[in-house]
């Protein structure tokens, strides 16, 4: 039993789809519904627990649920399992998608800070950092690996977690089963996105989870009553061929072409701990942006996400070779077209504290309270109503019920007015608490 199985036999046999979706198999023959020869999601019986029961194997779970509304409705999924009014100790740097879980379920949040580096990035909470707050709250959320490739271990709090609901967003981090780096399947529950590091389509994701009830009725939670087959099948797929893939052969490339970017003047690869996440600065003297357009233009190669600092790109296992001595190529024609120096960027040192402005009021009693729009430029004092999330990687600047400073007023401004991810901030102004 398996989906691929189920669609192939169904294929041969429809004849005249009388039932969803209105295009008939014309924008994709797989793309079909819950029929009596296909599964669903909502209540498996055939080729979907085949494969939740063939993923909770191999990465060493109880159970495993697939998803097609991405790491984000998981994570939502996850929070609604805490409960209501809940306490969690969680990443400020969290992803957005967990607040919108705080939100919906009026939890308290502890906030640790994560340390921001030279580069800007946000580095993940070390272990120790949780500690003290073990014996106050109900759950507690880790984020592994980051957005931008580093990691750490939270093995040694296992104790401490006994009692309570391990929650971890790896969104990031589906791959790392099979490359034997920081196995979490201790945790009561894991989300991963295949999606962005395995060979689903955009969406597919999957919830690990050791809690000792069933968690399907939170896996259904927010899945849309008409789930993908096209992204259900990616992942099966994308299981199959990392069961067929000569990982070690691909990890050797990548680490191949690191070396070669770090032989290139004028780029640097920083180290991180995901083998896919290609962390590039390059000579002080030219802005990133400008070679990242140049790259694009020129080259046809996009990055994931480009700072004034440094460019985030995501390897895969999908990678051919051909793509990386182009990407080499094109960087040595970079180097030229800009006039590289030969000049080291300075080490990734740690510098500070990521900031929190002061919370007035819980982030779900500020969603749901009464609101007014300002000028930005007034917001100074008053409690915000909105989560702004700049994009990527989606982690907020400001939750509903903290209180607006000029800290936060300046970065808000500085995005030049796209307030991506915030449906509470429009043409310079804000919503506020009444
Ligand atoms: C750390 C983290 N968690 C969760 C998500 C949400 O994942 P998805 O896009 O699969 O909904 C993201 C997305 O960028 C992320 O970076």
């Amino acid at each position: 039993m398996s989906i691929k199985n189920d669609l192939v036999r169904l294929g041969k046999k429809e004849k005249f789809p009388l039932h969803m979706p209105g295009h008939k198999g014309l924008r994709l023959k797989t793309d079909t519904t819950e029929l009596s020869m296909t599964d669903n999601i909502l209540n498996p019986k055939a080729g979907i627990l085949e494969l939740e029961k063939a993923i909770a194997n191999i990465y060493g779970v109880k159970n495993a649920y697939l998803g097609t509304n991405g790491s984000t409705g998981l994570l939502m999924s996850s929070l609604l399992y805490v409960g209501k009014g809940k306490k969690i100790v969680l990443p400020r740097g969290s992803h957005q998608s967990i607040y919108k879980g705080l939100i919906d379920n009026g939890q308290e949040p502890v906030y640790l800070k994560n340390k921001i580096d030279m580069l800007g990035i946000a580095r993940p909470i070390k272990a120790a950092k949780y500690l003290p707050f073990m014996g106050l709250v109900d759950a507690a959320i880790f984020t592994n690996p980051t957005y931008e490739g580093y990691m750490e271990d939270y093995s040694l709090l296992k104790p401490f977690l006994k009692d309570k609901i391990s929650i971890l967003d790896g969104a990031h981090g589906s791959h790392l089963y099979y490359i034997s780096k920081l196995i979490n399947n201790w945790m009561s529950l894991q989300v991963h996105s295949f999606h962005k590091t395995l060979g689903a389509m955009n969406q597919g994701a999957v919830i690990l989870s050791n809690t000792e009830t069933d968690f399907r009725e939170f896996a259904n939670f927010y899945q849309t009553s008409s789930p993908s087959f096209p992204i259900m099948l990616s992942i099966e797929d994308s299981i199959r061929e990392m069961m067929k893939m000569k990982i070690e052969n691909r990890l050797k490339e990548i680490e191949w072409l690191k070396k070669e970017i770090n032989n290139i003047k004028g780029f640097k690869v920083i180290d991180n701990d995901d083998p896919l996440k290609l962390l590039i600065t390059i000579d002080k003297n030219i802005k990133v942006k400008d070679m990242v357009n140049w790259l694009e233009e020129k080259k046809g190669i996009f990055f994931e996400l480009a700072t004034d600092k440094y460019m985030l790109g995501l390897l895969s296992f999908y990678d051919s070779k051909g793509s990386y001595d182009w990407l080499l190529k094109s960087l040595k024609s970079a180097r030229k077209h800009f006039k590289l120096s030969d000049e080291d960027n300075t080490e990734s040192l740690v510098e500070s504290d990521c900031y929190i402005p002061e919370m007035k009021i819980l982030p779900g009693e500020a969603f749901f309270s009464g609101k007014k729009e300002v000028d930005i430029k007034d917001s100074k004092g008053l409690v915000s109503g909105v989560l702004y999330s700049p994009y990527p990687p989606g982690s907020p600047l400001i939750v509903p019920g903290e209180i607006i400073d000029e800290y936060v007023i300046d970065r808000i401004l500085s995005y030049r007015g796209d307030y991506t991810g915030c449906s509470g901030i429009n043409n310079n102004r804000i919503f506020v608490i009444k």
